[in-house]
């Protein structure tokens, strides 16, 4: 079988060179279409391909009625709303993440941005410490999971929300199970958001909830930019000049924040969460395993179309 690793944002070489021992010896062929420019040259290459290795790069329904041949998309990490899932059954194609493989890095990154946050960006100004602040988290699943357990050792108090897990589970893991958002957004020092881009998030984070946070709260944003209901975060650090934000995706709005609220606005150039050599190992390395696994014995764990 042909396999695409089609990423936009470069593997680091040694996954590559990973996911190509393991492909190549199980008998597939192995393509590679790095740092393409658009949507438009994944199309001009992907009329013979059988399986697919992606990160965020999109996959529309123009992607998949240029695929004749395509079986199975893996996506290498953990959220999948760059894939029109719809358009993949209706093509009869296969959609895989592959969960927990990038989570530690995601989770190093948050922690990060709360101390160079409290820290004033860096710059001279006398900052916080993180330690036995309050730390709230949205959603409770790997990634989360691992933010609470650091934060607990650098001596913060966890709470968390995640309205698929018990209060058994929340607290196994380490933190207080609180029931509502409400309560998490109005308690806690730091919000650490980890919720993936669906129909019911998207914009769910708005001006009501940030607003709620106590004096001096920071906004913690490494899961998608459209959980964010913009316009509100922006009418939030208005109105209330002691919040931060911090995040991963940059907002369509960051020239304005930059502008209006300087240090107490900070986005990464480029989504970095899972950009460490060793969360591009595991994650194409596993992505590689899905993609021998299916071929050889149909197996279709991780499949998130059904
Ligand atoms: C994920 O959903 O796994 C992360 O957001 C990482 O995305 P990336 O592979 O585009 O860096």
């Amino acid at each position: 079988m042909k396999v695409l690793i089609a990423t936009q944002k470069p593997f680091a070489a040694a996954a590559v060179n990973a996911i190509r021992e393991i492909l190549e010896k199980a008998g597939h062929q192995v393509a590679l279409l790095e740092k393409y420019p658009d949507t438009e040259e994944l199309i001009r290459n992907i009329s013979d391909v059988d399986a697919m290795i992606i990160r965020s790069d999109k996959v529309t329904a123009a992607v998949l009625d240029a695929a004749p041949a395509l079986k199975l998309v893996v996506r290498a990490g953990a959220g999948y709303d760059n894939v029109d899932l719809e358009a993949a059954s209706a093509h009869k194609v296969v959609v895989m993440n592959t969960p927990g493989q990038n989570s530690n890095a995601v989770a190093e990154l948050a922690i990060a941005m709360m101390i160079f946050m409290a820290r004033n960006q860096f710059t001279p100004a006398t900052g916080t410490e993180i330690m036995g602040k309050t730390l709230g988290i949205q959603a409770f699943g790997n990634v989360g999971r691992l933010v609470g357990s650091k934060a607990s050792a650098l001596g913060m108090k966890v709470k968390a929300v995640d309205p698929f897990l018990s209060k058994q589970q929340i607290e196994d893991g380490g933190a207080e199970a609180l029931e509502s958002l409400e309560e998490l957004y109005s308690s806690c020092d730091y919000i650490s958001v980890h919720i993936p881009a669906t129909p019911q998030t998207i914009g769910s984070i708005g001006y009501k909830l940030i607003t709620s946070m106590p004096k001096g709260a920071t906004l913690v944003n490494t899961a998608r930019k459209e959980v964010i209901d913009e316009a509100g975060l922006e009418k939030a650090l208005e109105d209330r000049p002691d919040l931060k934000y911090v995040t991963d995706i940059a907002p369509d709005n960051l020239a304005a924040l930059k502008e209006k609220f300087g240090l107490r606005v900070f986005a990464t150039p480029k989504k970095m969460g899972a950009q460490s050599a060793e969360a591009n190992v595991n994650a194409g390395l596993a992505a590689a395993r899905q993609i021998v696994a299916f071929f050889e014995s149909g197996c279709t764990r991780f499949q998130v179309n059904k």
